[in-house]
C-alpha cells in the first residue's frame, strides 16, 4: 500500500504504478508544458499520464490541468487543445474550461497581445461528485424594487428581498511572482510555482476533507502544502531531487505550524 503525505521522487508514471484504480479523489497539477522550462530531468510522456490517472481516479473525481501553450516558430503551439481532447477520447467529461487569469504577466514579444492567461481544464470522471463552489455577493444585493401583478391585474412595484449570493465566475484572477505566489521565499527557485491562493480555491471546491490528492508534477510542492493546511491527505511525484527538497521545507512549516499565508 502506498504511503499518504509523501513526495515520490520519481517520473510520475512509477508512483501511478503502485497506486491502486479507483483510489484518488482530485488530481490538481501543473504540467511540464511544451519546451517552455527546463526543468532538469525533462520527461513526460503525456498519453500514459492521462491513461493512469484515469485509471487511480475514483468515479465523480476530477483533474484539474493547469496549462498554456508555448509560441514556436511564431505560433502557439495548441498542446493544451490537444491534451484536452485526448482526455476526452479516454472518457473524461469536460467539466469547466476554467481560465487563471494573471495580473501582472511577464511582457509578450511578437505581433500579439500579453499572455494573460493559462487553462485550468477541470476533467471530470462522470460527473463531479464534490463541489463547493466558492461564492461571492450579488451585485445588486438586498432588497430591490420588484414588479408584481396585484388582484385586479395591475402592475404594482414592492420591495422583495433577493438573493444574497452566487457561484463566482470560471475566470480567477491572481497576482503572480515574488512574495506574492507565496510567502516562501526558497518557492522562487523553482522556476514555474503557481499561486498558492489557485491551489487553495481549486482544492475548497472539488474536494473536501479527508479526500486524497495528488499532484503528479508537484515541482516546489505546492499542492501539498496547501493540502495539507485544508486537512485534505495528498501524494506527490517530482522528477528533480533539488524540487523535491524545496516541497519539503515548505511542507515542514505547515506541519510545524510556522507558516505565513499570502
Ligand atoms: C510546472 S512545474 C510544477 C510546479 C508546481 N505546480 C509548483 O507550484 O511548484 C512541473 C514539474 O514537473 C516536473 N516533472 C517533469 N516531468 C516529470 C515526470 N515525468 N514525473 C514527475 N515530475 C516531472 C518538473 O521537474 C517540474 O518541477
Amino acid at each position: 500500500m502506498i504511503e499518504l503525505n509523501t513526495i515520490f521522487n520519481e517520473n510520475c508514471l512509477d508512483t501511478m504504478s503502485r497506486i491502486p484504480n479507483n483510489f484518488v479523489d482530485m488530481v490538481l497539477t501543473s504540467p511540464p508544458y511544451d519546451n517552455l522550462r527546463d526543468y532538469k530531468g525533462y520527461f513526460f510522456q503525456f498519453e500514459e499520464i492521462a491513461n493512469e490517472l484515469f485509471r487511480i481516479l475514483k468515479n465523480g473525481g476530477v483533474v484539474i490541468w493547469v496549462v498554456a501553450d508555448a509560441s514556436e516558430n511564431g505560433s502557439e503551439t495548441g498542446t493544451s487543445f490537444r491534451q484536452a481532447l485526448y482526455f476526452k477520447e479516454i472518457g473524461f467529461n469536460l467539466n469547466d474550461t476554467m481560465i487563471y487569469y494573471k495580473n501582472n504577466p511577464m511582457p509578450t514579444s511578437g505581433p500579439r497581445y500579453h499572455q494573460h492567461f493559462e487553462y485550468m481544464f477541470c476533467f471530470s470522471k462522470n460527473q463531479p461528485k464534490t463541489f463547493n463552489p466558492i461564492m461571492e455577493i450579488c451585485k445588486y444585493n438586498g432588497s430591490a424594487n420588484m414588479k408584481n401583478r396585484g388582484t385586479k391585474g395591475e402592475l404594482n412595484y414592492k420591495k422583495v428581498e433577493r438573493t444574497t449570493e452566487k457561484k463566482v465566475g470560471n475566470v480567477f484572477f491572481y497576482s503572480v511572482g515574488g512574495g506574492i505566489s507565496t510567502k516562501d521565499k526558497i518557492a522562487f527557485k523553482h522556476p514555474a510555482i503557481f499561486p498558492e491562493q489557485l491551489a487553495y480555491d481549486q482544492i475548497i471546491t472539488w474536494s473536501n476533507e479527508g479526500d486524497l490528492i495528488y499532484d503528479p508534477f508537484i515541482g516546489s510542492g505546492t499542492t501539498a502544502k496547501i493540502a495539507q493546511l485544508l486537512n485534505r491527505n495528498w501524494l506527490g511525484s517530482e522528477i528533480s531531487s533539488e524540487y523535491v527538497e524545496i516541497a519539503k521545507i515548505r511542507i515542514a512549516s505547515i506541519k510545524n505550524n510556522i507558516f505565513e499565508l499570502v
